[in-house]
């Protein structure tokens, strides 16, 4: 029996009007309570509340990004305890649209703090853009791990989720995704980075085009913990269909 995993819809921006933000809400619910699976929708920023439901709710809320500030006067930022407040649990901290943005690795620390002084569980997202013959993509990922784990406690780094992203599969399709072969490979990479930092049994999603067609395979023979799950969140159908596929 494979084990549960942790399933994160990243909405991104695709989902834009309300009836749409409810719907999809909706039949994620319905299908979190037919897998064993946890499901997470992190919707766009004004649908938190409308989305995030009670404690008890069975799908749980992430932002897709906070703020480094801590409230006060910062036109458009979102604050960690504003999404706390609006019923989030988690934070996609550092997604790679965020990092072509022009996100720093150090501004990327100072979220994860935000993050859990609200009492939100970052999900902290890393990945190469591109991959060279001399494997340096290896060491871009163990920088943008170690650098964002600076600023919090060793008791903390033990409940980030990360977030494997390989920019070069974001936005594609299943068979231009990584394959569970190179995702096995990167999983135990990041574990041999986390290890020293006591976070070696963290929880490790994969991103960058999961789709119906790749979820078994990866989940299977990835060494996975879960997925954040991009463009196949966003459409009902396509994301009942991967929640079959790995059910
Ligand atoms: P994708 O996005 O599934 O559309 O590739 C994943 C992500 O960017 O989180």
């Amino acid at each position: 029996m494979m084990k549960a995993m942790l399933i994160i819809g990243n909405w991104k921006s695709y989902v834009e009007k309300k009836e749409d933000a409810k719907t999809l809400a909706a039949s994620v619910k319905r299908l979190a309570g037919k897998t064993k699976h946890k499901l997470v929708i992190a919707p766009p920023a004004p649908y938190l509340a409308l989305l995030a439901g009670d404690k008890r709710a069975l799908v749980k809320t992430a932002s897709q990004d906070v703020s480094d500030t801590a409230g006060g006067a910062a036109t458009g930022e979102i604050s960690a305890a504003t999404v706390r407040a609006a019923g989030a649990s988690y934070a996609i901290i550092g997604h790679s649209e965020r990092r072509a943005r022009g996100e720093s690795d150090a501004l990327i620390a100072d979220k994860l703090v935000r993050a859990f002084a609200a009492g939100l569980i970052p999900v902290l997202c890393v990945g190469e853009k591109e991959r060279d013959a001399n494997a340096s993509y290896l060491q871009t990922l163990r920088t943008q791990i170690e650098s964002a784990l600076t600023k919090i406690t060793p008791k903390e780094r033990t409940k980030v989720v990360f977030a494997y992203e390989p920019v070069w599969a974001i936005g594609k399709t299943a068979a231009e995704a990584a394959s569970p072969r190179d995702v096995a490979e990167m999983m135990l990479y990041i574990k041999k980075v986390l290890a020293p930092l006591g976070a070696e049994k963290a929880t490790v999603l994969y991103g960058g085009s999961v789709e119906p067609a790749n979820a078994k395979a990866l989940m299977k023979e990835g060494g996975v913990s879960g997925f954040l799950v991009g463009h196949a969140s966003a459409d009902q159908k396509t994301f009942a269909a991967l929640v079959a596929a790995v059910s």
